[in-house]
């Protein structure tokens, strides 16, 4: 499997489109190397095949945090760092065995704390490959914190999270509600809305996901 990958990464990725297209990128984001970026995908599409997710999630995260930050006004540079940081926030869990990702039952303590280390491993995996975008390896770094303070690593809570992470942390948690996972069948639209609902103010930034809901409502979220 890993060698499919690389021989797709080498050869314009399968067709896929490349996670980092767009015109909301800056110039600090022009002067990486495009060898460093093909590398990352690479991981990033090796993670999303161990993750047992449908081949895909990163990208409607990445539309989806895109449709969300320009609805609530999110300025073009954040929203470029938003847009790479959703497509790579996960890439972190290379370092996660996939039996411990694709566990059906709950997770042992060891298995929590492996887990756990994702967003660090991930911030370190971005900085290392590309320096010139830390305000990215901030985002990926906070993107399981939670509004009420209960996530991790940092149990950051409230506005002390940047928005950038607040807005990938409703996109995330709406895909993966909307994903068939190992220990569950996917949730049904108006279910995931649901637990948005309930969630708001708890999990998720409620302004954030009240938008959320609303753009999901009024059909205009469509992933690529
Ligand atoms: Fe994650």
């Amino acid at each position: 499997m890993i060698m499919l990958l690389m021989l797709a990464a080498l050869s314009g990725n399968g067709g896929k489109r490349s996670l980092w297209s767009g015109d909301h990128l800056g110039p600090e984001f022009d002067r990486v190397p495009p060898s460093r970026l093909w590398s990352i995908q690479l991981l990033n599409d090796v993670v999303e095949h161990k993750d047992g997710y449908t081949v895909g999630h990163c990208q409607r995260v990445r539309d989806y945090a895109q449709i969300l930050g320009e609805a609530l006004d999110l300025e073009t540079e954040r929203l470029g760092n938003l847009l790479i940081a959703a497509a790579f926030h996960d890439i972190g869990k290379i370092g996660v065995l996939g039996k411990i990702l694709n566990k059906r039952g709950p997770l042992d303590h060891y298995e929590w704390h492996i887990i756990y280390m994702h967003p660090m491993l991930g911030r370190e995996l971005w900085e290392g490959s590309v320096s010139r975008l830390p305000q990215v390896a901030q985002i990926i770094h906070q993107h399981h914190e939670r509004w009420d303070g209960q996530g991790y690593p940092q149990e950051l809570s409230g506005t002390d999270i940047s928005i950038e992470a607040r807005i990938l942390q409703v996109a995330d948690g709406y895909d993966a509600m909307r994903s068939d996972r190992p220990y569950r069948p996917a949730l049904t639209e108006a279910k995931a809305l649901q637990e948005l609902r309930e969630c708001a103010a708890s999990q998720f930034d409620p302004e954030a996901a009240q938008v959320f809901i609303e753009l999901v409502e009024g059909k205009k979220l469509q992933a690529a």
